[in-house]
């Protein structure tokens, strides 16, 4: 008897969760999205670090990787031209094998300036 009761209370209560999900996700979309420098640290160290020192210090696990501090501090290196590498998959090295979404690039990017040397080193 009670059973037959609480049934149709299911669907509606799925029904209030997914709503309550679409609330999330709609509410992320208010403010435009930015590069996050720490959502960069995160994928760079789940994605990158296992062939690029991606940190301050350390070397790459990867003899043939540069450290992200040499690629963000490599002479005529900017924001924009290292987002559009990374945008452009096709430029990859084989072995690289990652799948970047664009604000995944961006995020990664914010990451990346924070590795850029304060001072010029010439
Ligand atoms: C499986 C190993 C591997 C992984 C994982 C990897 N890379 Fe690389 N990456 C390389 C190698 C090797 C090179 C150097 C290729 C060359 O110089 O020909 C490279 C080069 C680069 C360069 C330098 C391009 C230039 O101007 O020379 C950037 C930037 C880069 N990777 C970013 C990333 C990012 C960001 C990730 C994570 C999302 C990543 N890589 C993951 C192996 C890897």
């Amino acid at each position: 008897m009670a059973v037959t009761k609480t049934n149709p209370a299911v669907p509606f209560t799925l029904a209030a969760m997914l709503l309550a999900l679409g609330a999330c996700a709609t509410s992320g979309t208010d403010a435009p999205y930015e590069g996050n420098a720490s959502m960069g640290m995160l994928i760079a160290r789940d994605s990158c670090a296992s062939c690029h020192a991606v940190s301050l210090g350390g070397e790459s696990p990867n003899d043939h990787a540069p450290t992200f501090r040499e690629v963000i501090n490599r002479p005529g290196m900017t924001a924009d031209s290292l987002t559009a590498w990374l945008n452009e998959a096709h430029n990859y090295p084989t072995e690289m094998g990652v799948h970047l979404e664009p604000h995944q690039v961006d995020s990664l990017v914010a990451y990346m300036l924070r590795l850029r040397s304060e001072q010029d080193e010439s």
